[in-house]
């Protein structure tokens, strides 16, 4: 279903407030009907950031960038990126309008569709955008879903979304943080230092460098139940990062039932964003790690 003429997302008001209102019907992308300035807005955000990760992002991720060859000057068309992506791990790209209710998502995940904006931010957003667009979907989630293990995670995910759902808002709570660590905030440990993998990461500019270089933040060892009860932040950068030694290591870790664990967590209170326990495993910028001692807190 291709919309008559692209339509910006509206937004109503509720008792809430005004909120974005979103249709959840799968849409064409109108590329014929991407402006100028979009494709610059797409050339600009991806000069930028192209030359920005390399020994910052994942081997990984930098490798599935190079393989998917998208276009630097314009913005790519889904039906090319999703030639490419059925044939590497079956995953397909699908036009949404924006953020979507957290079952449809999870249904797409769950059959190995992957939602992306289709509409790009302006000009005057290009270092911040408090909701997702197609810069943000597109070279921050999609080169991963070429890598096998981190494909067959993004689906475990959904699957498990549907499941959390079921169980209550509880357990989504839980699930989401999983999501926000890994997916959108994640960091990994390779041989040679900390690197980025986390699509929220990646597709910012100011994120990219201070995720790795400031002192500021904490990169803690991943922990699941950790990373359940740590709270997030969505209005400035994150205080604590989670460090993976791999994609196996998410997936293996990630892979039993989380019934049990969910109802535990339901007893166990939350922590803010920014704690650091005695105990953790703590990164340092560069190679180093280490563990915390006391004081440190
Ligand atoms: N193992 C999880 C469950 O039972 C499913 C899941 C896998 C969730 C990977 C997130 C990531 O709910
Ligand atoms: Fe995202």
């Amino acid at each position: 279903m291709n919309p008559a003429t692209p339509r910006r997302v509206e937004h109503q008001l509720t008792d809430k407030g005004y909120v974005p209102v979103y249709t959840t019907a799968v849409v064409e992308q109108p590329w014929a009907s991407y402006s100028a300035t979009d494709h610059e807005v797409w050339a600009t955000l991806f000069a930028r950031q192209h030359a920005l990760l390399p020994g910052r992002a994942c081997d990984e991720y930098l490798q599935a960038l190079d393989a998917m060859a998208m276009p630097a000057d314009r913005i790519p068309k889904f039906d090319d990126l999703n030639r490419l992506l059925r044939r590497a791990t079956g995953w397909e790209l699908v036009g949404v309008e924006g953020l979507l209710p957290e079952l449809t998502f999870f249904d797409h995940l769950a059959h190995r569709r992957f939602p992306v904006t289709w509409w790009i931010r302006r000009p005057d957003q290009l270092d911040y955008i408090s909701e997702p667009d197609l810069f943000h979907d597109l070279f921050g989630h999609v080169p991963l879903l070429m890598h096998p293990v981190f494909a067959d995670y993004m689906q475990a995910y959904g699957q498990g979304g549907v499941k959390a759902h079921a169980i209550g808002p509880e357990a989504l709570v839980n699930l989401t943080r999983l999501y926000w660590y890994t997916v959108e905030f994640g960091l990994i440990a390779q041989r040679d230092g900390l690197r980025i993998y986390g699509s929220g990461i990646v597709s910012s500019k100011g994120e990219s460098i201070y995720c790795l270089e400031s002192d500021a933040p904490n990169r803690i060892g991943f922990d699941l139940e950790r990373i359940m009860r740590t709270r997030y932040r969505i209005d400035t950068y994150q205080k604590t990062y989670f460090v993976i030694e791999s994609f196996e290591q998410l997936f293996e870790a990630t892979r039993p039932d989380f019934a049990p664990l969910y109802a535990r967590l339901a007893q166990l209170p939350s922590y803010p964003a920014g704690t650091v326990l005695d105990g953790d495993r703590v990164y340092h910028r560069g190679t180093g790690e280490g563990w915390l001692k006391d004081g440190d807190v």
